[in-house]
């Protein structure tokens, strides 16, 4: 039996980039799947590639390739007519400038970034233009604060914490779409809408988006890095924030399976099964 090949064609690869002339990266199901699966290496292997050439071993269907294209999708940087725009583009130029790209914590919250972006066109194709560029900003503030070591661990109120991060990052965030050009009105919007990016709200495409890049890209990274108390504790507080239409997308993502487990284990209803 042939084993099912696809390939996922990406976008242009960030300025100060290489971006052509690397060979396309292979993945096959049966890595993708491992618990021993490295996902920083993974996403070091496509930073700069042209495609991925994914190649199915496992007999997985439809759900591989359609994992692989979501955990990648910073990389495919789909698009709507709201930031099909040169303003967009020079948005995305300045956000890139801001990134030390060598820092792995800067690293980390760059694809993270973009990542959010692209959950915000996944749960609003028709997303306008503000909500596509705070999605990109959210976490600018990040930057200042935790570029070479975390520190939300140390919190002693996380909520506080996150809320002080989040009226920084707008202030950056609306200077920044300023410097490119944007309105005063979109900067003033865009602002708003990072100033809450941290709490619950009702009809919340942000807050949705960033949780489930959370999920997606961040979450065995987190538990590398933190440890799984902290990790449960991140779990707890992402997974209440977020609808239940997005709780429906998570259970459908690659999560490794430690945080699987973690995730399951707070569930506690079946819809998250600890292995997948
Ligand atoms: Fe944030
Ligand atoms: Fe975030």
């Amino acid at each position: 039996v042939l084993a099912e090949i696809t390939r996922i064609t990406f976008g242009r690869a960030p300025a100060g980039t290489a971006g052509s002339g690397i060979p396309s990266p292979r993945l096959d199901a049966s890595s993708w799947l491992s618990d021993e699966f490295d996902f920083w290496m993974f996403n070091r292997s496509i930073d700069e590639a042209r495609s991925l050439i994914l190649i199915d071993d496992a007999g997985c269907g439809e759900r591989f390739p359609s994992q692989v294209t979501t955990y990648c999708q910073r990389r495919i940087a789909a698009r709507n007519a709201h930031s099909a725009t040169p303003l967009f583009e020079r948005i995305l130029d300045l956000h890139r400038l801001l990134h030390d790209l060598r820092k792995p914590l800067v690293r980390a919250d760059y694809d993270h970034s973009l990542d959010t972006w692209q959950w915000v066109l996944r749960l609003d194709p028709e997303a306008p233009f503000a909500l596509q560029a705070a999605a990109l900003l959210h976490d600018v503030e990040r930057l200042v604060s935790e570029p070479d070591e975390r520190v939300e661990q140390h919190a002693a109120d996380y909520q506080a914490f996150k809320d002080a991060h989040a009226r920084t990052g707008a202030a950056m965030a609306a200077q920044l779409v300023r410097d490119a050009g944007a309105s005063e009105d979109e900067a003033v919007r865009i602002a708003e809408l990072i100033v809450h990016h941290e709490q619950r709200s009702a009809d919340d495409t942000l807050g949705d988006a960033d949780a489930l890049s959370f999920f997606s890209l961040n979450s065995s990274g987190y538990a590398d890095y933190f440890g799984p108390e902290q990790t449960r504790k991140k779990i707890d507080w992402t997974w209440r924030r977020i609808s239940p239409e997005a709780r429906a997308r998570v259970s459908s993502l690659r999560l490794r399976r430690d945080v699987r487990t973690l995730l399951a284990e707070m569930v506690n209803d079946g819809s998250v099964t600890p292995t997948h």
